[in-house]
């Protein structure tokens, strides 16, 4: 059941991944980066570390991290996603390893990582959380993280229907059920309830997934962000937006 829900996640970004565009090239090749402040003081130095990032898409983060010393591998279970990174790597010249895969079936060699990072639209792609955690728990060195900067549950489980006006779009604790009612608005150009079937799970559910699995909590914090609660004016700076968790491998 979840692997082919998984499939026909992969088929769907395949004709998506296409349609999103990345930052100008010249930005990367000048240094650049497109990471938030915070999520490159979580990460700390990582110069000359080893950073995986899961659901990577077309790779403007790996550049990113590769920018910053790392020795920068992404993963996607998009063919085209993947085909679009291994591509804007070379063309911006930054040397980065992208993988084609399902991010619960690991390629073999991708052990003893000094970070995985995932963000802003990655966890819900995870149909088992346990098994998320304990693959990313055998596969960190001890000390080692893991860093989840993603869109809050609260948000994907809401739609804004007017100024202040908003209406309930998902269940909260909809867990490893496919959230097909999920608000149009926050589905991509040609994504369709039927294809594209993301999952929502509560932020408990992940801190605990990560601590059962041999992780220690270092940071945890809720944001709002109200440009992406679109037409609903001041009241979305009273509402979560993103979280982050850094879970270190204890
Ligand atoms: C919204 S993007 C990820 C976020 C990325 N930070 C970005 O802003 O582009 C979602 C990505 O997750 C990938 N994905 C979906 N399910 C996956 C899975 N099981 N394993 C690996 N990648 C997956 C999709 O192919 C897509 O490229």
């Amino acid at each position: 059941m979840d692997q082919a829900i998984t499939e026909e996640n992969r088929r769907s970004w395949n004709l998506i991944a296409g349609r999103r565009a990345g930052l100008a090239l010249d930005h990367f090749r000048s240094g650049g980066n497109t990471l938030e402040d915070f999520e490159r003081d979580l990460a700390g130095d990582v110069e000359g570390r080893h950073v995986v990032q899961l659901a990577c898409s077309f790779g403007d983060e790996v550049l990113s991290w590769a920018n910053l010393g790392a020795r920068a591998t992404g993963v996607d279970i998009s063919d085209v996603a993947i085909t679009i990174a291994r591509g804007r790597a070379a063309e911006a010249g930054i040397a980065a390893d992208f993988r084609r895969a399902d991010m619960l079936d690991l390629p073999d060699d991708l052990t003893d990582i000094d970070l995985f990072y995932l963000s802003w639209g990655a966890i819900c792609w995870v149909p088992d959380l346990t098994a998320w955690a304990t693959l990313l728990a055998a596969r960190t060195r001890p000390g080692g993280a893991v860093l989840l900067c993603d869109h809050h549950p609260v948000w994907e489980v809401l739609a804004v229907r007017a100024a202040n006006a908003l209406g309930v779009a998902g269940d909260y604790f909809g867990r490893g059920r496919p959230n097909t009612g999920q608000d149009a608005a926050k589905r991509p150009q040609g994504a369709t309830t039927e294809t594209f079937q993301p999952f929502v799970w509560p932020i408990s559910d992940v801190v605990m997934a990560l601590i059962g699995a041999g992780f220690q909590l270092n940071a945890f914090f809720e944001a709002p962000e109200p440009a992406i609660y679109g037409g609903l004016g001041r009241s979305a700076e009273s509402l979560p937006a993103y979280y982050v968790i850094k879970a270190v491998r204890r």
